[in-house]
């Protein structure tokens, strides 16, 4: 497993002014650093696990020592999740999705509600997603703390970070505001790419 972060596609003031760059810097240097540093540290007590696929490891967590499997279920879920959030978010993006992914999602304004009201509606901290489940379908998700789809049988597809750390410095408690302005980053040629990705298996 590579042992440091991945390479933002964009600056941390990027994002302005959707999210700020005090938020993305904080959030991606520290929080997720953090979960690197702990799913590393953790991953260094069983070397056995070292060459294993963090998605396999996430996908199949009995694989993992008892004595590590709660610090790799956070810290791993932690890594993966931050990993797939920076990388669907792109400061230039069409801010819909193409016909062709539009015909499995349906009404677009009417899935932009459900996940809203999904993000709205998650208690505590955690994550909202699209994922493709296990029939294959496309389906909104809320996952606690820092709990992964991979370990639910669930492929996922487009996360939004709800912890407060993700958007407290500019939005305060205004979840929503924090919300609406995340849709305008959300870059659909990603998602539709890893969900081809996924369809192609
Ligand atoms: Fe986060």
């Amino acid at each position: 497993m590579n042992k440091t972060l991945p390479k933002l596609n964009y600056n941390y003031d990027s994002l302005e002014p959707f999210i700020d760059a005090k938020t993305v810097e904080i959030h991606y240097s520290k929080h997720h650093q953090n979960y690197l540093n702990k799913l590393v540290e953790a991953l260094d007590k069983h070397p056995e696990l070292s060459e294993v696929p963090l998605e396999n490891i996430l996908s199949d967590l009995d694989i993992v020592p008892e004595d590590i499997r709660t610090a790799v279920k956070n810290n791993g879920g932690g890594h993966f999740n931050h990993s797939f959030y920076w990388s669907i978010m792109n400061p230039n993006t069409k801010k819909i999705p193409s016909d062709e992914f539009l015909s499995k999602i349906g009404d677009f304004e009417k899935f932009k509600k459900d996940f809203t009201d999904k993000a709205l509606g998650l208690f505590g901290s955690g994550w909202v997603w699209l994922v493709l489940n296990e029939h294959g379908d496309l389906e909104i998700l809320q996952t606690s703390n820092q709990d992964c789809p991979l370990s639910m049988g669930k492929k996922p597809l487009l996360p939004i970070d709800l912890w407060e750390h993700a958007y407290y410095l500019k939005y305060q408690n205004r979840r929503s505001e924090y919300i609406e302005a995340w849709w305008n980053l959300v870059d659909w040629e990603v998602v539709e790419k890893i969900f081809e990705k996924y369809n192609s298996r």
